[in-house]
């Protein structure tokens, strides 16, 4: 019989209550997160303590930490409730007051659900912490391009001036880029994949080389609606893409504790995100051939196509959405001028998502 007293019990509470945000203070980005975690893992151990002599098996106690899955779980489901505000009214006698613009159009949405979870924005100088050290690969379609494009935009923003140039060179037609930031080790590279076959054949590579990215960020289906308009197809694809990522990449779920807290979000396995398909609206869609075959019907199969792939979290699977069809939704028409690319605020909200998802997660890792 496993009986803990009370007092080990305590004993052990105090040590996990000091020791886990010490562990976590190793990444001062998450300072404020810190003082939660450990406030609610001392509530919760008391309240564990409690009702130990009541429930005296170990299993209650570590059903405690539920608790902290449970939020993290409902904070990275509530990641994509962004809302658009209409852009303020241009102010052309007084620009400098219109400075609250600068955040952009968009904003987490002040629900207390979403508050609790404390997203931000983070700052081109956190980004550059965050990232500090790592290898990030973004591959796919134009809109994966768009994604490496905001993230740059992020990363650079205190070296704002390299911009233009970085941003011509991404936009090469259908091909790879790489930018390396040596004073952060950060390296970015854009592979032009706008088939999934393509991506699957990237995942290979990695595998040959031995040497995987720390965050991984895919999507295509646009190109394959298009060419193919084969649903069944599709899934097809996904599913040897799914079983790729499965297979290939060195993912391990239960991370250990052991093993050094380093500063940037390089761990052992890599951070995998799929970029969704944006809304698509058919009447501004710029040629005869996309209107007739990007249809609502067309774009409704291959979105159940994708989830019966289990390539996401949501069904299974091991990528988490980067829901740019709500995403885009939201921001309507108003946000695209060919009913397929959209602002650049779109993308900037999905790499914020994005950059959010891998503060939560590597929270996980601890
Ligand atoms: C513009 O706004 C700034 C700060 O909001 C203020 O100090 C300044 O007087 C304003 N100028 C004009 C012309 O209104
Ligand atoms: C990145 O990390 C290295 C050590 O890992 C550190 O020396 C360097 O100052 C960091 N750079 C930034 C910009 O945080
Ligand atoms: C992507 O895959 C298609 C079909 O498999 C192939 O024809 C094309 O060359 C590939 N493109 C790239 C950039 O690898
Ligand atoms: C694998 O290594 C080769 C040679 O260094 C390089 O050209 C290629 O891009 C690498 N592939 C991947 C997927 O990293
Ligand atoms: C769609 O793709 C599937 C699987 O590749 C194939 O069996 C089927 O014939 C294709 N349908 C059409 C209409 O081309």
């Amino acid at each position: 019989m496993i009986t803990l007293g009370a007092i080990q019990l305590g004993v052990m509470a105090a040590c996990v209550v000091l020791l886990v945000p010490m562990g976590m203070a190793g990444w001062h980005l998450s300072r404020n997160k810190m003082l939660f975690f450990s406030g609610a893992l001392f509530i919760t151990l008391a309240v564990g303590v409690h009702l130990t002599p009541y429930f005296p098996s170990i299993s209650d106690f570590a059903s405690s930490f539920v608790v902290f899955d449970f939020h993290r779980h409902s904070c990275l489901s509530l990641l994509h409730e962004v809302v658009w505000e209409d852009p303020p009214p241009p102010d052309p006698i007084n620009s400098s007051s219109s400075s609250s613009s600068s955040d952009g159009p968009w904003r987490w949405s002040s629900s207390r659900n979403v508050v609790s979870c404390d997203f931000r924005r983070l700052s081109p100088p956190d980004t550059s912490d965050l990232l500090n050290g790592s290898w990030v690969v973004v591959a796919g379609d134009s809109q994966a391009r768009y994604v490496a494009l905001a993230l740059l935009q992020l990363v650079l923003g205190q070296d704002s001036d390299r911009i233009p140039s970085v941003k011509s060179d991404l936009f090469k037609r259908h091909s790879d880029y790489q930018i390396v930031l040596d004073p952060i080790g950060f390296k970015l590279d854009f592979v032009w994949a706008p088939y999934v076959s393509n991506l699957t054949h990237l995942l290979h590579g990695f595998q040959r080389n031995r040497t995987y990215p720390d965050v991984l960020v895919m999507g295509s289906g646009l190109w394959h609606m298009l060419h193919f308009t084969n649903a069944s197809d599709y899934t097809l694809h996904l599913h040897s893409l799914r079983n790729s990522v499965v297979s290939l990449l060195p993912i391990s779920p239960e991370l250990g504790t052991e093993g050094p807290v380093t500063g940037s979000v390089s761990v052992r396995s890599p951070h995998l995100f799929w970029i969704g398909m944006p809304t698509l609206i058919n009447s501004m869609l710029n040629t005869e051939e996309k209107r007739e075959k990007m249809t609502d019907t067309m774009r409704v199969a291959y979105e159940e196509a994708l989830r019966r792939s289990k390539v996401l979290r949501q069904s299974g699977g091991p990528l988490l959405l980067l829901d740019m069809e709500s995403l885009t939704w939201n921001c309507g028409v108003k946000c695209t001028e060919d009913g397929m690319h959209y602002d650049g605020a779109v993308y900037e909200a999905a790499v914020h998502i994005m950059l959010n998802a891998l503060l939560i997660e590597s929270d996980q890792t601890l």
